[in-house]
């Protein structure tokens, strides 16, 4: 055969396996649980945040909910078995997040969880003068015995393309706090100061994907952390922001901010993001800004 059709052969074979594997990475992201599901399905709500992540690489979980019912529930009308997943990772101890752990742990004990070293300090909240406990709900001596743990405080990847973002210690800018939350230290009750509050990091092809949990580290210092330690641009933001409490002169700097550093990013809001903060950023990039109930599906190419 003439050498310069073989070679035209082999040519077209190499780029149609490229756009076949092109094709195939996609990471599907899912919402598990949310304050509010999407209507018309049979899914619940609750106050919590759970996301099913599924890549190329693996089925990662990122956070549990609050009720290992609801979770339950969401997870089978979702067609979602926790047998299926690879790796585990958690926002921050507070128990919207981790409390359907249990229900993961009954049915998959060969998972890693990823998460800050933090997240075993016991946390509070303070209401009509009574301190409760609202932090996670193992230590770290019975869950090590259960599931391998990777607690760390930097960067860390957990399958390829998708990092937790470590601790966010650097924050210039406000957090995302809640006044009645606290941790103790010795007789002391002190402002919980969110030390164990991480994000994801998803790789793709267009840039960066960041999905929060409450966000409590404040998302312009989460952001910003995001800038110094990933490549490229941030492409989307998704999961819970934390601005319940933020005033509107902070929500306008957000904007601000939002226009001059991120000018093409799209916003998947729910959880703790907070009414007004949903509001004034729609007003502010309209299509760009969507909820995210539970039972949303949103895709990304790798
Ligand atoms: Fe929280
Ligand atoms: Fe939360």
């Amino acid at each position: 055969m003439n050498k310069n059709l073989i070679r035209r052969e082999q040519q077209i074979i190499s780029i149609y396996l490229k756009k076949k594997k092109k094709e195939k990475m996609t990471t599907k992201i899912i919402c598990v649980v949310n304050d509010v599901a999407k209507e018309d399905t049979n899914l619940h709500s609750e106050h919590g945040l759970s996301f099913w992540l599924q890549t190329e690489q693996g089925n990662v979980l990122w956070d549990t909910g609050q009720t290992p019912e609801v979770f339950s529930h969401n997870l089978k009308v979702l067609r979602l078995s926790l047998q299926d997943i690879d790796m585990l990772a958690l926002s921050h101890a507070h128990y919207d997040h981790t409390g359907g752990l249990g229900a993961v742990l009954s049915s998959n004990t060969t998972l890693t969880l990823f998460a800050h070293p933090d997240i075993f300090q016991p946390r509070y909240s303070l209401r009509q003068g009574e301190y409760r406990s609202i932090g996670l709900a193992y230590n770290q001596s019975s869950l090590s015995q259960q599931i391998k743990l990777n607690l760390s405080d930097a960067p860390t990847k957990i399958v390829p393309g998708l990092w937790t973002t470590g601790g966010i210690s650097e924050r210039p800018e406000p957090v995302g706090g809640s006044p009645h939350l606290f941790i103790r230290d010795g007789a002391d009750w002190q402002p919980d100061p969110y030390r164990d509050d991480i994000s994801l990091v998803l790789k793709t092809a267009q840039g960066l994907v960041v999905i929060c949990g409450c966000c409590h580290a404040g998302i312009l210092n989460t952001l910003f952390h995001v800038e110094r330690n990933f490549k490229g641009p941030i492409l989307a933001v998704l999961g819970g922001l934390h601005l319940l409490y933020a005033e509107d002169q902070y929500l306008e700097h957000i904007i601000h901010v939002f226009d001059e550093r991120f000018p093409n990013i799209s916003l998947y809001l729910n959880h703790c993001t907070g009414e007004n903060a949903f509001k004034k950023l729609v007003n502010a990039f309209g299509s760009r800004v969507r909820a995210c109930p539970a039972g949303t599906v949103v895709n990304f190419n790798d």
